[in-house]
C-alpha cells in the first residue's frame, strides 16, 4: 500500500503532488507528506491522518513553495511504526539534505539500523523506511552521484520497495526505483511524473513507462535515463496508457459504497455483452488462450486470491467443479507462497484480484508461472502488474471502485467465474444441454432481480438499524452460499468493526453454538435448493439457543415466520446462481449498520484498497 508521487518540470509542484495523492488515497490514509525543492533548500511538510490534514498544513506555508517545480509526495498505510507525524514520509537523513518516500517493507531494516547508527545516523522515526534514507545518504557521501548512491543502497535492501529520492545538491534530479512494488513514470513536455498508479498522472499525460524490478530511473527536466541493477543504461519502453481521466463522483449517493452497490446491475449487463448472446448459443470467451484440447484434458485448477476476491474464488471452485467436473483448490495467496506447493504445467492457475496489485497474489502467480502453469487472471485492472503476468486475461470491467470495501468488483468477479465455468462446460460437454440453457437464460435476468432488491432497500435498512448495536454477528449458510456468508461477515467487519463471522451452518454444532444466546444475531442465507431443509434445521438449532434469528431467503414459506424475527426476501433464483442475488442485501446490511453507527464507510480504519505489502 502507500501511494507515491513525484514531479520534476516547470509547473507548480505542490498542486500536482496533492492532486496525485488524492487519486491514490485508496492506497492508505494514515498520514500524508510532501517534500519540495525550494530556491533555498528542500522543505518537508507532513500531517497525520487523511490528505485534507496535509492540505491545511500546506495552506499555512503557501508562500514558501510558490515557485517550486520539483518534489515528492506520499500517502501512508503504516507497516512499521504508528501512524503519526514523525513516522509520516518523506523521511530524511541526519542533515535533511536527502529525502525519500517509500512503499513496501524493508525486511532487514533492523540490521541496517545497527550498522547505520554505528556510523552516526540519528533515527527519528520507528519506520523501516528511515534506514533507507540514511543508507542512501552515506552512499551519496562516498559517490557524490545520487543515481549510483541509490543503486548501491538498494543492493543492501531485503524486501519490497518503490522509492522516490531527491537531494539538496541535485536541484535537477529525481531518482526512482522499485522491487516488488508498483511504480511508473509519466512522460510530459520537459517534465516527468512518478507514481504508484495511473490515476495520479493521467490528468497530465498518457505517455508512461512502467518500471521493472531493480531498474533505476534518473529524471531531469529535459531527460530520462534508465539503468539496470548493474548501473548500465538500458532502452526505455514508453507506452500510451489506455486511460481517460475520470471525474469520480458519488452521483448524489451519500457514499461511494452505496453508489457502487447500485451500479451492480449495469456492471453485470456490461460483462455479459458480447459473451453471453442467448441461451441457445455458445459463450464467447476469447480471453481464454488455452486451446480447446488442453481445456478438455484439464484435471486440476488452483485459484489464488485474498479477501473478497478469495470469497469469489471459493464460489468459482463450487461452480467449476459442478459444471465441469474439474478438481479445484482454492487458497489464500499469503498461505500459498511459503510452502511446498504442488503446481506444474498441467495445472491451470487462476489469480483473482480487483486491483491486480495485491502483493501476496502477485508473488503466488509468479511462483506458479515459474513452475510452468498457464496463468489466467481475473481482474478489474487490465493494466496492472498481475495482468502483465497473465497468459489469459479476463478483465471484469466493473469500472473504478473507490470504496475500500469491495462490492461491485466482487459481483463482477462472480459473473466472470460463471462465464468461465459455462464456457469450459460447453467445450467439455460436461453439462446437460437443458441445464446449460437454463443457467444462461437466468444469468441474463440477474440484473433486474438485483434492481428489485435495490428498490426495496428501505426494508433492509430497517433490519440493519435493528441490529446495529450488536457486538457480534454470525452469518450461516451451506453449499454454494457458504462463501456468501464469509463475504457478508467480512463486509460488516470491515466497515462497522462489529465482530462478524461466517460459518458453514453444519459446523455450528461443533463449537460456535456455544456462543449463542439472546444477544447474538444469526443470519441464515436460506436459498431454496439442495441444502435448504438442512439449513432450516440448523437454524432451528440456533433458535433453540435463543439466538436472534434473521433469514435471507427466496422462500415464501409461512413456516419461516415462526422461526425468524426478521425475514429479508429476495427474488427467486435457481440455487446455482443464488450467490449473485444473496450478496446484495448483505452488502446493504453492512452499509446501513456502518452508516447508522456513523463510521467512515468508504475509508474504514486500518485498511487500504490496494495491499502492495506482504
Ligand atoms: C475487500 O472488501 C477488501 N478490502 C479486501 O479484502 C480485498 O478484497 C483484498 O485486499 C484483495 O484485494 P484485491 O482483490 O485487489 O487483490
Ligand atoms: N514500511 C513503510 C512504512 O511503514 C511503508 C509502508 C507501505 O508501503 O505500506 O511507513
Amino acid at each position: 500500500m502507500c501511494g507515491i508521487v513525484g514531479y520534476i518540470g516547470n509547473k507548480s509542484v505542490v498542486d500536482i503532488l496533492v492532486n496525485g495523492l488524492s487519486q491514490l488515497e485508496y492506497r492508505g490514509y494514515d498520514s500524508a507528506g510532501v517534500a519540495v525543492q525550494t530556491s533555498s533548500k528542500i522543505k518537508v511538510y507532513k500531517a497525520e491522518g487523511k490528505l485534507e490534514n496535509l492540505s491545511s498544513v500546506l495552506m499555512q506555508h503557501k508562500s514558501e513553495f510558490a515557485d517550486s517545480t520539483m518534489g515528492i509526495g506520499h500517502i501512508r498505510w503504516a507497516t512499521h511504526g504508528a501512524p503519526n507525524v514523525i513516522n509520516a514520509h518523506p523521511h530524511t537523513c541526519n542533515c535533511g539534505n536527502l529525502v525519500i518516500v517509500h512503499n513496501g517493507i524493508i525486511e532487514n531494516y533492523k540490521e541496517l539500523k545497527v550498522k547505520l547508527e554505528a556510523k552516526g545516523a540519528k533515527f527519528r522515526s520507528q519506520t523501516d523506511t528511515e534506514a533507507v534514507a540514511h543508507l542512501i545518504a552515506y552512499k551519496y557521501e562516498e559517490t557524490k552521484d545520487l543515481t549510483e548512491a541509490v543503486r548501491l543502497a538498494t543492493q543492501e535492501l531485503d524486501g519490497a520497495y518503490a522509492l522516490c529520492v531527491m537531494h539538496n545538491n541535485e536541484k535537477n534530479k529525481l531518482i526512482a526505483t522499485k522491487r516488488n512494488a508498483p511504480l511508473l513514470v509519466g512522460v510530459g513536455e520537459d517534465e516527468y511524473y512518478v507514481a504508484s498508479d495511473v490515476p495520479a498522472i493521467i490528468p497530465y499525460t498518457k505517455k508512461a513507462m512502467y518500471l521493472n524490478d531493480n531498474q533505476i530511473v534518473e529524471l531531469s527536466r529535459s531527460e530520462m535515463k534508465l539503468f539496470n541493477s548493474n548501473g548500465e543504461p538500458i532502452p526505455q519502453k514508453v507506452e500510451i496508457l489506455p486511460w481517460e481521466p475520470v471525474a469520480l463522483s458519488k452521483m448524489g449517493y451519500k457514499h461511494f459504497m452505496l453508489k457502487e452497490i447500485h451500479e451492480q446491475p449495469d456492471v453485470i449487463r456490461n460483462i455479459l455483452v458480447g459473451k453471453l448472446h442467448s441461451a441457445d448459443s455458445q459463450i464467447t470467451l476469447d480471453e481464454v488462450k488455452l486451446d480447446k484440447q488442453t481445456l478438455k484434458d484439464l484435471n486440476r485448477i488452483q485459484i489464488i486470491a485474498c479477501g473478497t476476491s478469495l470469497h469469489a474464488a471459493m464460489i468459482g471452485k463450487y461452480i467449476i467443479e459442478n459444471f465441469c467436473g474439474i478438481a479445484v483448490d482454492v487458497e489464500a495467496s499469503s498461505e500459498y507462497i511459503y510452502r511446498k506447493t504442488v503446481t506444474d504445467k498441467h495445472t491451470l492457475v487462476i489469480g483473482v484480484s480487483q486491483s491486480g496489485e495485491t502483493a501476496d497474489t502477485l508473488t503466488a502467480i509468479k511462483q506458479a508461472k515459474a513452475r510452468g502453469s498457464h496463468i489466467l487472471i481475473i481482474t478489474n485492472r487490465p493494466d496492472s502488474a498481475m495482468a502483465r503476468e497473465a497468459d489469459s486475461l479476463v478483465p471484469v470491467n466493473a469500472g473504478i471502485e473507490v470504496s475500500v470495501a469491495a462490492t461491485k468488483s466482487y459481483i463482477a468477479q462472480l459473473v466472470s467465474f460463471y462465464l468461465l465455468a459455462l464456457y469450459m462446460a460447453e467445450i467439455k460437454g460436461s453439462l446437460d444441454e437443458s441445464v446449460l440453457k437454463s443457467l444462461k437464460s437466468e444469468l441474463t435476468l440477474v440484473p433486474q432481480k438485483i434492481e428489485q432488491i435495490l428498490s426495496h432497500k428501505e426494508d433492509i435498512q430497517k433490519c440493519a438499524q435493528h441490529y446495529a448495536n450488536t457486538k457480534d454477528f454470525i452469518y450461516v449458510a451451506r453449499g454454494i452460499n457458504f462463501p456468501t456468508a464469509l463475504e457478508g461477515a467480512l463486509k460488516l467487519k470491515e466497515i462497522s468493526y462489529i465482530n462478524a463471522t461466517g460459518y458453514p451452518a453444519g459446523e455450528l454444532k461443533h463449537g460456535p453454538i456455544a456462543m449463542l444466546d439472546e444477544s447474538m444475531p444469526v443470519l441464515s442465507i436460506l436459498m431454496k435448493g439442495s441444502v435448504y431443509e438442512k439449513l432450516l434445521s440448523n437454524s432451528e438449532e440456533a433458535k433453540a439457543r435463543n439466538a436472534r434469528m434473521i433469514a435471507l431467503t427466496n422462500s415464501t414459506s409461512e413456516k419461516l415466520k415462526e422461526l425468524f424475527e426478521f425475514i429479508i426476501e429476495v427474488p427467486d433464483i435457481q440455487e446455482l446462481l443464488s450467490p449473485l442475488i444473496a450478496m446484495v442485501p448483505l452488502q446493504l446490511i453492512a452499509y446501513y449498520i456502518a452508516e447508522y453507527l456513523g463510521k467512515d464507510v468508504d475509508q474504514p480504519r486500518n485498511l487500504a484498497k490496494s495491499v502492495t505489502v506482504e
